[in-house]
């Protein structure tokens, strides 16, 4: 009897503890990716099928714009994955296509080629106005696509080699005519994955969706230089329902920067940010891990970062706009975040960034509101931060809550942390942040409900 009861016990016992490691690991696992459905294609072919060559040394443009077009037009129900085999295939750039599956195989390799004098041109967005780097139009994206459905990048973590470096020294000798190609552009689109995938090397930015919704991306590995020019890992651009998850980035520039348009162009084009997540987000950068902005004119709502790791980093959390930007920036949320060996932890500042032209409006001025950031521990972080909004525009509810970047014992009684022109509320933040966030108890000003 006694036997049985403690057998009962330890039973029971075991049936809580399962229970209670099941909660835990739905709770680590949180996920917004079942925004789009992954889609098992009923029809697979093959880029060999259409001459293409996986040595390295033959260009398979045609073979990758052959294969695009039967997909497109033959339109099977369901659509079609096209098979890039293990194998380095060199191609200029191409579109993709709707209801169609790019699948990379382990050790398949899409290498871009380096003849920069053939590579298209597209007209510069609608937003920008012109190219972001120079004016005029923009070389095409080396993987584009636009107007399109149900579009997955994905494989067995193959490789997208952007071969970027003789656009490097382009920019570093200025002698680029037009901005530099990004890796990955999908515009006006929408149901996108893009998942177990390498990404190396991009001219420019890496994954670049603007004017699109419902777009996934996960399990990818963004790999370029530190000192590599403008190499953003993600930057989600006036686009909404946007799922960023279980990524690793290590570029020379912002790790994940979310864009909505620049200055009078982004104004008049009117098309924000929203709905944005990023989860467990892991890298390095000399610049911003979590950007907002700078260019932020059509306006960028409704963000939040969560479990983000980031280690030899420039600014670990970086919202960023500027005078003619207009816009606004609301209700972003950065929680659970790990920094180490990071110059500058947070920055808020309202004077980034560059203009298009000199017709940008002086009165256009950004609206800040609803910033938190919260449950931050930082090793090795040189500056805890600055917060600056602008005399005619203060930034508001800026709430810090949870932040320990240690003591800062060298400061002695001065702050190291420098705002100006912002209100907010603080809790729990070591070093003790500036006079203009005021110490609360609660968490309510934290939560943005008013
Ligand atoms: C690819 O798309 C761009 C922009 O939508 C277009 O200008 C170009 O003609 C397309 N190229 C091909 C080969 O279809
Ligand atoms: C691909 O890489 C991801 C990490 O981004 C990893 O979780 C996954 O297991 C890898 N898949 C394969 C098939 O190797
Ligand atoms: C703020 O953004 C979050 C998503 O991060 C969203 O769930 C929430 O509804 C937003 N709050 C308001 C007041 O819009």
């Amino acid at each position: 009897m006694k036997m049985l009861r403690l057998f009962l016990g330890i039973f029971l016992c075991f049936l809580a503890v399962t229970a209670y490691l099941k909660c835990v690991s739905a709770e680590e696992m949180r996920t917004c990716s079942g925004t789009v459905r992954m889609r098992n294609r009923p029809e697979v072919v093959s880029i060999v099928q259409f001459g293409g060559v996986g040595d390295g040394r033959k260009l398979n443009t045609w073979a990758f714009r052959k294969a695009i077009y039967r997909i497109q037009h033959m339109r099977r129900r369901g659509g079609t994955l096209l098979y890039i085999p293990s194998g380095v295939w060199l191609t200029g750039s191409f579109n993709l296509t709707s209801h169609m599956t790019l699948y990379l195989a382990r050790d398949a390799v899409i290498r871009a080629t380096q003849d920069t004098w053939n590579w298209p041109l597209i007209d510069p967005l609608p937003s920008y106005g012109r190219g972001r780097e120079r004016p005029g139009g923009r070389y095409m994206s080396f993987i584009h696509g636009d107007g399109l459905r149900d579009v997955i990048i994905t494989g067995e973590n193959g490789t997208i080699d952007g071969q970027g470096g003789v656009w490097w020294n382009m920019w570093r000798q200025r002698s680029l005519k037009f901005t530099r190609p990004n890796l990955i552009e999908l515009m006006n689109s929408k149901g996108i994955i893009i998942s177990n995938v390498v990404l190396r090397d991009s001219p420019f930015w890496n994954i670049h969706p603007v004017y699109c919704s419902d777009v996934v991306i996960k399990y990818v590995t963004i790999l370029a230089p530190f000192d590599s020019p403008n190499t953003d890992g993600i930057d989600p651009d006036s686009s909404f329902n946007v799922c960023i998850e279980d990524c690793y980035i290590a570029t020379g520039d912002d790790l994940v920067a979310v864009k909505s348009g620049w200055d009078e162009y982004g104004i008049a084009y009117g098309r924000p940010s929203y709905g944005i997540t990023i989860r467990r987000l892991t890298g390095s950068t000399p610049f911003s891990g979590v950007a907002i902005g700078s260019e932020t004119s059509g306006g960028i709502q409704n963000v939040f970062a969560e479990n983000v790791n980031l280690f030899n980093t420039g600014v670990g959390i970086h919202v960023k706009t500027n005078i003619g930007r207009g816009g606004f920036i609301r209700n972003i949320t950065v929680t659970d975040v790990h920094m180490y060996n990071v110059r500058k932890g947070i920055k808020i500042a309202g004077d980034v960034g560059d203009h298009p032209d000199d017709r940008f409006n002086w009165n256009a001025l950004p609206i800040v509101d609803g910033i938190t950031v919260k449950n931050v521990w930082g090793e090795k972080v040189q500056q805890p931060g600055s917060i600056q909004g602008l005399k005619n525009s203060p930034f508001t509810r800026i709430c810090l809550s949870g932040i320990n970047f240690g003591s800062f014992s060298s400061w002695g009684s001065r702050s190291p942390w420098k705002c100006a022109d912002i209100t907010g509320a603080a809790h729990g933040v070591s070093p003790w942040p500036c006079s203009e966030l005021t110490s609360t108890q609660g968490t309510d000003v934290c939560s943005l409900r008013s």
